[in-house]
């Protein structure tokens, strides 16, 4: 994850609780790259946390005291008050990360004998807990329990991982990767965001048109902009499912990836979800043509310097095809699509917006080396169906993401 500001939470004050876990050592990759993000990141120690990472190690990355004791002043927006007060009121959320056995039976049941668990008592911000123990212990019927008691009040799990322990055992209570707790985060703060109970479906990547077992016909989309589309989508607080060609990329938190090769997959499977869907974004490059057989066998080279000839046939046009059923079902009431164009970006723009029936065309110019397929940046012209145009400047994806999901919902407030 780079540490580029996302404007979620940027500026936004988190409490870290650290308990006592070997995990602990994460959590303070955890609290120096939310730092990094634009975090104020206020961290409360137990004693046993203290057995295995120095206060010093949190201060150093997050540039901020540390707090260990309850019968200390100071702390978050009330700098004279007790500091589980200051701390508690100032936050924007509280995460308990790694949560040891012992600290979720203290939050389980309103015990208040240290900062962290009074703190928790005190603050109305959105709790999350990370279990990091031993697979047996997480299993036992005591944590299990506490854990449904404090899911009934409200507060998140983040579910642990499956793996190996310290101790060398395999089981389920790995505490998770930085990226995962980041996303759980935002998942969260993202909640109450300008799409809140809103269902979106957004197409990434480039689908792989089959030739023979081994073979396709694909182009070069990573599925990067997609992606990115998905995540802010989810932090403007939307139920997104993601329908995806794309590979190797990890999908943001909360959100319902569905794997796809085909474009005729993709079709399928945007089409089965069209109804439920508010709103539609195909950034996917999807492929205009296909193979007109798919070899059973591997297709062997010829003989001598005879060419082979390849046969391709039209795949369908997934937004024409989302157009003609909208009218019936008036769903989803807004669809954007995206063009990759290499000359006459907005003259092909605004044809392909008004043809496929678009609320909105995100134009990239492919010529350009830091826009449009597989790099981190984008350029892009957005058109509207008023006969708006917007160019927005370089960005990363992330950014010009959060810009498309912004006019998506507006459209969908109007
Ligand atoms: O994935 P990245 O590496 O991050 O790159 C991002 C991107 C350049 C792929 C993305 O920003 C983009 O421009 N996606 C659309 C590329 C494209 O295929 O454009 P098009 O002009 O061929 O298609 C126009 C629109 O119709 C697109 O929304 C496309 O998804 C859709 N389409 C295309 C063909 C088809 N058979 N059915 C469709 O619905």
């Amino acid at each position: 994850m780079d540490s580029e500001r996302i404007t979620l939470l940027d500026g936004k004050r988190i409490l870290l609780g650290v308990t006592g876990s070997i995990a602990c050592y994460k959590a303070v990759d955890l609290a120096s790259k939310l730092t990094q993000l634009g975090v104020q990141v206020d961290v409360i120690m137990t004693e046993a946390a203290q057995q295995f990472v120095t206060p010093l190690t949190f201060q150093a990355v997050t540039g901020r005291p540390v707090y260990t004791s309850m019968w200390t002043s100071g702390g978050g927006s009330l700098p004279t008050h007790v500091a589980h007060v200051g701390l508690a009121e100032s936050a924007d959320l509280l995460i308990v990360a790694p949560a040891t056995a012992n600290t979720l039976a203290k939050l389980a049941h309103g015990l208040a004998d240290d900062l962290l668990a009074i703190t928790a008592l005190a603050t109305t911000a959105p709790i999350l807990i990370s279990p990091a123990m031993d697979g047996h212990m997480y299993a036992s019927l005591a944590v299990q329990e506490n854990l449904a008691i404090l899911q009934g009040r409200g507060v998140t799990l983040i579910e642990p991982e499956t793996g190996r322990f310290a101790s060398g055992l395999v089981g389920v209570g790995r505490f998770p990767e930085t990226p995962k707790l980041i996303g759980a985060i935002r998942h969260r703060l993202g909640r109450s965001g300008a799409l809140k109970g809103k269902n979106l479906v957004i197409t990434a990547g480039g689908t792989r048109e089959p030739l023979d077992p081994v073979r396709f016909i694909t182009n070069r989309s990573s599925g990067k902009q997609g992606y990115a589309l998905a995540q802010a989508a989810a932090d403007a607080g939307a139920e997104v499912m993601l329908i995806s060609a794309a590979r190797g990329l990890t999908a943001p938190y909360g959100v319902q990836v569905i794997p796809v090769e085909s474009a005729y997959q993709m079709q399928q499977t945007v089409l089965t979800h069209q109804a439920g869907a508010d709103a539609l974004i195909m950034a996917a490059a999807v492929a205009d043509f296909r193979p007109r057989t798919i070899s059973d066998q591997k297709i062997k080279k010829t003989s001598g310097n005879d060419p082979l000839t390849l046969h391709l046939e039209k795949n369908p046009d997934i937004l024409l095809s989302v157009k003609e059923r909208r009218r019936d079902l008036h769903r989803p009431r807004v669809v954007v699509g995206f063009a990759a164009e290499s000359e006459d970006l907005i003259a092909h723009a605004r044809e392909k917006l008004e043809r496929k029936g678009l609320d909105l065309l995100v134009a990239n110019d492919i010529t350009a080396k830091d826009a449009g397929f597989d790099v981190d940046t984008n350029r892009v012209v957005i058109l509207d169906a008023r006969g708006g145009q917007e160019a927005l400047e370089l960005a990363s994806k992330a950014h010009v993401a959060e810009h498309i999901i912004q006019r998506v919902a507006q459209l969908l407030g109007q």
